[in-house]
């Protein structure tokens, strides 16, 4: 099984989770960047206000080509209850594109529920997992738990698909 994740982080906390999960799974990990400087009260403003408008901001070409992956895991962290800008950017360019996704997030204690469905909407796919690690989640050492359960549920799906494909 190929895997993919794929993420963006403003302050490190999705990409330690990337992170994680990669150690869990073998797979090619890579961060999305975009033009904007998000540093800051201004860049914390800004990167707000573009979540709440369901905004597009050009994001870099990625090195590696996602639609080559039988999975493609892809992390946001929760930015006004909604997906983080950049992610939407790579969302709707990948579009009808991918074999498989799951989606993972990382918050201050949001229900991440929205923001899944929000993800598969734009993507126009249902995802095999998903997974949310919040604050409280890091403080009660739930994470590493979550995270397997997250990975055992994808390498599920996989198997169930070759199981399929034998028969
Ligand atoms: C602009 C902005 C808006 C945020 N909105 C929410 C929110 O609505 N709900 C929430 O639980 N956390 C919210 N957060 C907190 C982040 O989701 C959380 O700190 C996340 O883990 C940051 O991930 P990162 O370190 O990878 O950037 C927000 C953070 C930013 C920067």
């Amino acid at each position: 099984m190929k895997v993919f994740i794929v993420y963006f982080s403003r302050s490190g906390r999705t990409k330690k989770l990337a992170e994680q999960i990669n150690q869990k799974i073998p797979s090619d990990l890579e961060e999305i960047k975009d033009h904007m400087n998000r540093k800051g009260i201004i860049g914390f403003l800004k990167s707000g206000n573009e979540a709440y408008f369901n905004s597009i901001p050009l994001i870099h070409p990625l090195k590696k080509d996602p639609t080559k992956y039988d999975i493609v895991i892809i992390g946001t962290p929760v930015w006004a209850n909604n997906i983080a800008s950049p992610v939407r950017s790579f969302l709707k360019e990948y579009k009808d594109k991918l074999e498989k996704v799951a989606f993972f997030c990382t918050s201050m204690g949001s229900d991440p529920k929205l923001v899944f469905a929000q993800m598969g909407k734009v993507i126009h796919k249902e995802p095999v997992a998903v997974l949310n690690i919040s604050s409280r989640d890091e403080r009660n050492r739930l994470d590493s738990e979550m995270i397997d359960h997250f990975v055992q549920t994808i390498k599920k799906s996989e198997n169930e698909k070759i199981k399929k494909n034998d028969r």
